[in-house]
């Protein structure tokens, strides 16, 4: 089995995830590539995905939706599984928010996913710009103010228990 492990990323904490999840699936003896979703050039290979994207603005990335766009129809059929970063999973009510807000839900429908990870992200303010702070005080819609959110708050220890949990649903144990 050939597992592709595409992401998006704008700061690179979720490319970090992507090849952490790779790392995971390598260990226990699965052959993974790890690629950009706007790097890949065909999917044919694969015998399933592992497909993430952080949260920007309510959405994952545009270059998510046109890797979904030109490689719906090829990942159809065989196992695909979702996963998301991003900070409104901190609240109290975040993981259903974001399960509830931040997916295209007929998309992920249409090529069959299987299940959808959330996992919380990496926010910097001192990495980000103006443009993008301004994004955030105008468009995140948590109910704490997005400043009060400045770390590191990925769990590896929930990430890795999702990837050996998917690991294990892909080899059946
Ligand atoms: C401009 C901007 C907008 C963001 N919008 C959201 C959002 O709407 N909801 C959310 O939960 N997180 C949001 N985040 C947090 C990101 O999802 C989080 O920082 C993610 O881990 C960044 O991943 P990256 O390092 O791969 O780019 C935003 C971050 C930035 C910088």
């Amino acid at each position: 089995m050939k597992v592709l492990i595409g992401y998006a990323s704008i700061h690179g904490s979720t490319a970090e995830v992507a090849h952490f999840m790779g790392q995971v699936f390598r260990e226990r003896g699965v052959e993974t590539a790890i690629i950009a979703v706007d790097k890949v050039e065909s999917v044919k290979e694969y015998d399933a995905f592992l497909i993430g994207s952080p949260i920007y603005a309510g959405m994952w990335l545009t270059e998510m939706s046109r890797f979904l766009d030109q490689f719906g129809a090829d990942m159809a059929g065989k196992p695909v599984y979702f996963w998301i970063t991003c900070i409104r999973v901190l609240e109290p009510d975040g993981y259903q928010h974001a399960l509830d807000n931040y997916l295209h839900r007929p998309t992920l429908e249409k090529i069959g996913t299987r299940d959808i990870g959330v996992f919380a992200g990496k926010l910097r303010f001192e990495t980000i710009d103006w443009d993008e702070r301004w994004t955030l005080s105008a468009r995140y819609d948590g109910k704490e103010l997005p400043g009060s959110r400045n770390d590191d708050y990925r769990d590896w220890n929930a990430i890795r228990a999702w990837t050996i949990q998917v690991r294990d649903q892909l080899l059946g144990g």
